[in-house]
Formats: C-alpha cells, sequence, structure tokens
C-alpha cells in the first residue's frame, strides 16, 4: 500500500533569525513540493513569527518546539499555544531533552498535549526510553506510561489525529546517538499502537501517525522509512544542514513513490 510521510526538522536552540531565514531560503530552493510528502519545520520561538512570513506554505509548514498549557497569564518567560495558534500547524511536545534538562513531568506534558488539541495545533508526543531503562529491561513499561498518561485527556478522535514520535533517548544525537535496529524499532511502533487500540480501538491505532527519530540523517532515513508501521522522521542535527534535510524528504518522497507503484502522489 502507498504511504504519505511526514518530515520534521526540529532545529533546537540553533539559528538567530537571520540564520534561519538563510536556512529556509535554501530549503525552498532544494526542496520540491511533493503530496505525498509533509515538511515541517520546527525553529526556535523567537524565529517562528519572522519565518511564517517568508515561507514557501505550499512545501513547508511550521511547528514549535514547545508551549505553555496555560492560555495566558502571569507565567513569566512562557508563551502559550493560544498565541501560537495562527503560526504553527504542530507543537514537539514532551522531547527527551525537555523531559531530561527542564524536569517536565509526565502530568505537565498531559496538559501540554490538551492544550494544543484545544488550541488546535497538532502535538508532536515525543516518547522513548533512556539508555538504562532500556538495558533493564524498561522500554515497555516505559513507553506505555508516557504515551498513556499523555493521552489521557483525550477523546478517541483527537487522539487518532496526534502525532507521536518513538525517539529512544540513547539513540539521540545529543544523547549519544546509538543506532536503534529496524525491527527493534518496528517493535515498539507495533507496541504503541496496541496500546492505543487497547484504551480507543484498532481504527484509531491505524490513523495515528507514529514517527522514528534519533540520528536520522540522509543516508539513513531510507532504512526508517521502510519500516512497517514507521510514518515518518523526527530530525535533529540533519536538519540544520539543507543538503541532509532536504535529501531525506527526496528519499521519503522517492519511497512513497515505489510503494504507489510509481506513480506521483
Ligand atoms: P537527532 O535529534 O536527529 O540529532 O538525533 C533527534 C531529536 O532530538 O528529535
Amino acid at each position: 500500500m502507498s504511504k504519505n510521510f511526514l518530515v520534521v526538522g526540529n532545529w533546537k536552540m540553533n539559528n538567530n533569525v537571520h540564520q534561519a531565514s538563510l536556512l529556509v531560503d535554501r530549503l525552498d530552493k532544494h526542496i520540491e513540493s511533493h503530496k505525498s510528502v509533509e515538511v515541517v519545520l520546527a525553529p526556535n520561538m523567537l524565529v517562528l513569527q519572522p519565518i511564517s512570513v517568508q515561507l514557501n506554505r505550499r512545501k513547508f509548514r511550521l511547528g514549535a518546539q514547545d508551549a505553555y498549557f496555560k492560555d495566558e497569564g502571569a507565567y513569566t518567560g512562557e508563551v502559550s499555544f493560544t498565541m501560537l495558534h495562527d503560526i504553527v500547524h504542530y507543537c514537539i511536545i514532551g522531547h527527551s531533552e525537555r523531559r531530561l534538562y527542564f524536569s517536565e513531568s509526565l502530568e505537565l506534558i498531559r496538559d501540554k498535549v490538551a492544550a494544543a488539541v484545544r488550541n488546535k495545533i497538532t502535538p508532536i508526543l515525543c516518547i522513548g526510553e533512556t539508555h538504562t531503562e532500556r538495558v533493564d529491561g524498561e522500554t515497555n513499561q516505559v513507553i506505555h506510561d508516557q504515551l498513556t498518561s499523555a493521552i489521557d485527556n483525550l477523546t478517541p478522535d483527537e487522539v487518532a489525529d496526534i502525532v507521536i514520535a518513538y525517539e529512544p533517548v540513547w539513540a539521540i544525537s545529543t544523547f549519544g546517538g546509538g543506532v536503534a535496529k529496524p525491527d527493534e524499532i518496528e517493535r515498539v511502533i507495533k507496541f504503541i499502537r496496541d496500546q492505543i487500540k487497547h484504551l480507543h480501538n484498532e481504527k484509531v491505532a491505524e490513523k495515528v501517525r507514529v514517527l522514528y527519530g534519533g540520528s536520522v540523517d540522509d543516508n539513513t532515513v531510507g532504512g526508517y522509512l521502510s519500516i512497517k508501521g514507521c510514518d515518518g522522521v523526527l530530525v535533529g542535527g540533519a536538519s540544520l544542514n539543507y543538503k541532509k534535510f532536504s535529501g531525506i524528504v527526496e528519499s521519503a518522497y522517492k519511497i512513497s513513490k515505489e510503494e504507489s507503484g510509481g506513480k506521483e502522489k
């Protein structure tokens, strides 16, 4: 069966307004728009607004990297989903760097997911085990806890529309960049869908998009996108390099085309 892919570039805390504008310009020149590949750029908060004006919306969508769950009020330093509503389609929530460096709890992540949905922004919920948890055989437990707590307040229809990114923490470049084996990723993606099926039903489990993230680049992306159940990739480091990121998008397009029997989608 043919497939549509979602490719998300998480720029993390990189690129000032000027650098971001240059990168967008280069990406625009090197990436062609394909119906079968949705490309999302997630720059830092400061850059979102100017980039939203510059961006070719036929090719790219915008995502935020985080936001606060209250809509407004005395929360110094925070930006709400309500404020982002007109600018972004997506928001990354619960990235392992936020869980580890900023001590984000399961409850906070649950509230952020609900706030995103309330404000019509699609959450890209990141879940994944650390190296220690993996070695201790706790991967399923961690995935179960991070997933079920985060979608606790959502209706089945709302769950069906979110995006889940499986990112084993030990495979993310900043945390060591280990290489996750395709069969292990496939197993966890299936486990994620099984949990959703158990909580809701098979239709919801099939509709929800599940991405893989962790040291994905233009050389490795093909292997990840060929994994059964994988709907796309969340890319960190390689998304800062226009050649690598456009190579990733091109590979996604090729694979989707192959899967649809060579027809343009
Ligand atoms: P990486 O980051 O591609 O640099 O490993 C992925 C992520 O943190 O989302």
